[in-house]
């Protein structure tokens, strides 16, 4: 079987469980999204080490303003923390950011951090870090396509990936969803119509180096046919000595 010695180029992760993880030890959710904020910055450092290019986080969802008010304006207080805190780091540990999402929902400070975090660290070049943030694929999807139809663009495939929010980057190789749970909940629809989905029972507050190891370890393992027969792959993809 043709495996990859490689590790992914670009990863995406959902990262879910930090409510039940802060419920569990009798903590109010936000005490969990703090955590998880903690763990991201873990798991960027992981990623840079292991010569991963790309990750593509899921912050907040454009469901995830059904939320009670205190914990939406809880996560919104997390991020702007986060971000007046953290970004001369991840300056200088050679992180580019970038904030993807419906931005026109959010407030003038959640904005304006985007967009100072995003020049801040628009040279470096050591690991591209996306955020969605009041993201959804079908949002995605039809922003891309009323773009298309604005301009009177033909429609194809070609077409409509570039209009995507994500089209300065190639698709995710692999998907980690936390948490436990078996679904996408409408993150990049069309971008993982070929990502290798890896879902790991850890809420994302204990999830670590080690989990994301174990991540990789199966990606390796698995053999990624884009439709083709084993057979082909095996004669396409040279074999690790
Ligand atoms: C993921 O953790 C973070 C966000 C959706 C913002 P959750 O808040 O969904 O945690 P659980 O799934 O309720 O445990
Ligand atoms: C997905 O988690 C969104 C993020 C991690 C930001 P959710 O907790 O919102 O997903 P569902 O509601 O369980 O599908
Ligand atoms: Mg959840």
């Amino acid at each position: 079987m043709a495996t990859h010695v490689a590790v992914p180029r670009h990863v995406a992760i959902v990262m879910d469980g930090n409510g039940r993880w802060a419920s569990k030890r009798f903590l109010p959710r936000i005490a969990g999204h703090k955590q998880g904020v903690e763990t991201l910055k873990k798991i960027v450092r992981a990623c840079a080490h292991r010569q991963i290019e790309a990750l593509t986080v899921f912050a907040f969802s454009s469901e995830n303003w059904n939320r009670p008010a205190e914990e939406v304006s809880g996560l919104m207080d997390i991020l702007a923390g986060a971000l007046a805190k953290e970004v001369s780091q991840l300056k200088r540990d050679g992180v580019r950011l970038h904030f993807v999402g419906d931005r026109t929902g959010l407030s003038a400070r959640v904005r304006q951090g985007f967009s100072d975090a995003e020049t801040e660290t628009s040279s470096n070049t050591r690991l591209v870090l996306n955020v969605c943030f009041n993201y959804g694929g079908r949002w995605d999807i039809v922003q891309a396509a009323r773009q298309l139809a604005e301009s009177g663009t033909a429609i194809d495939e070609t077409s409509l990936s570039a209009a995507l929010s994500l089209a300065f980057i190639a698709d995710p190789d692999l998907l980690i969803r936390t948490g436990g749970e078996f679904r996408i909940s409408n993150f990049l629809l069309w971008q993982c119509a070929y990502t290798e989905l890896y879902f790991s029972p850890l809420f994302w507050p204990d999830f670590d180096e080690a989990a994301l190891d174990a991540a990789l370890a199966e990606y390796q393992a698995r053999e990624r046919r884009f439709g083709k027969t084993s057979a082909q792959i095996v004669a396409d993809v040279p074999q690790a000595p």
